[in-house]
């Protein structure tokens, strides 16, 4: 199948514009979600082997997950565990319905392995995606694996105000996700970024516990505290990470999830390339897989393995994953790969994790987190 997807589909779909690819692609998968007979073909196709892991009291059937941003409205929400997925985050989420930036807001750069965005958050708003994820519920179609949801500022939101505005999101999405993700690291915001700053950072995490707890004591039978981690930016320094890591005990933070997209661009003599890498926005794919495995291995190293880190950027194979997973990651996710590998994608990463562990001689995966950072 990946052969098919690289040499046949990919070069059809790669002829339109990206955005409106992406689109359609999730309309159809909207469609497979309804349709049980369509859901159990592709789950047959797809499904992954077991490489179960444990992690923040939540049981993951394996480690590779759907990064932020593919599903960004839950349209396709069953699907994901059909096509081989260990969890899905959907999202992200804003409190204020927002259409984003205006098109085209999307690149793809071929020859690298890479895309730009600057969406801006464009999504429906928590309400409608609240309402939209009990209908989901009601119909019975809920996936058995773990799902997160991102949580963004609304672009009218002041920063003052964006601990306002990230609670609100999680008070009315708290009951539809296993765990959130608390995103101050997207470029396509205005200012989002400053958010990462201790005290602004601070103010937000603190918010969030308030609300966390308030719904926790208020269910009729006691539930635990949703785990809640946060999102970073590729190009933060040492430094800063150390200052967020500061905040992870006080204000109970259950992991960090490395890296977003970054606003760097690799240098490249090709021309086609030089032109697309001026375009607004944030890079992801295979030019950043090794700064987003370094502030990996940097999390691990500072919090001694303490604190689980969820692996995103650049990773189209089991090679990939397993640089994540042996410089400190227990889970990882992925997007650009999905575009440029297709559907196998997961099952193939698994299965060539499952290798690797045998290799090493590993009987079980959060053996191998972390083993060449020790
Ligand atoms: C089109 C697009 C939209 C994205 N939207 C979000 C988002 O809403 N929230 C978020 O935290 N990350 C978002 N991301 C970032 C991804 O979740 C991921 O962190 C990043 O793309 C790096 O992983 P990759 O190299 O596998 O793509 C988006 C990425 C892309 C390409």
């Amino acid at each position: 199948m990946g052969w098919m997807y690289r040499n046949i589909l990919r070069p059809l779909l790669f002829m339109q514009d990206s955005e409106k690819i992406h689109n359609q692609t999730l309309n159809a998968l909207a469609w497979a979600s309804r349709n049980q007979w369509v859901g159990g073909a592709l789950s047959s196709a797809f499904h992954s082997k077991a490489l179960p892991i444990e992690l923040f009291g939540l049981r993951f059937p394996n480690p590779v997950g759907l990064a932020a941003g593919m599903d960004k409205q839950a349209a396709a929400i069953p699907i994901w565990a059909s096509l081989g997925f260990g969890f899905t985050e959907l999202g992200g989420v804003t409190w204020h319905a927002q259409p984003g930036n205006p098109s085209p807001r999307m690149f793809r750069i071929v020859r690298d392995e890479a895309l730009i965005n600057r969406m801006g958050f464009n999504n429906p708003g928590a309400e409608t995606m609240a309402t939209r994820l009990a209908e989901w519920k009601a119909g019975g179609h809920w996936p058995n694996h773990p799902i997160g949801i991102n949580l963004g500022k609304s672009k009218i939101t002041p920063l003052t105000e964006a601990a306002m505005d990230y609670s609100n999101s999680l008070r009315v999405l708290w009951p539809y996700a296993d765990f959130f993700v608390v995103n101050v690291s997207s470029p396509n915001t205005p200012n989002l970024r400053q958010l990462q700053d201790k005290s602004a950072l601070d103010e937000i995490l603190a918010a969030l516990h308030e609300v966390n707890t308030a719904i926790s004591n208020a269910s009729v039978t006691p539930h635990p505290l949703k785990p809640i981690l946060i999102k970073i930016a590729p190009d933060l320094s040492f430094e800063a990470l150390d200052e967020i890591l500061e905040l992870t005990k006080p204000r109970h933070i259950a992991g960090i999830v490395a890296t977003n997209t970054t606003i760097t661009r690799p240098s490249t003599e090709r021309p086609e390339s030089k032109q697309l890498y001026l375009e607004t926005g944030g890079l992801s794919g295979r030019p950043l897989a090794s700064r987003s495995t370094e502030i990996i291995r940097h999390l691990y190293r500072q919090t001694r393995g303490t604190l689980p880190i969820i692996g995103v950027g650049g990773i189209f194979n089991a090679t990939d994953a397993w640089e994540k997973i042996s410089a400190g990651a227990s889970l990882l996710q992925i997007y650009t790969g999905l575009v440029y590998e297709g559907p196998g994608i997961a099952k193939k990463i698994v299965s060539g994790l499952s290798q690797q562990l045998l290799k090493y001689g590993f009987t079980d995966l959060s053996q191998a987190v972390g083993c060449k950072s020790k």
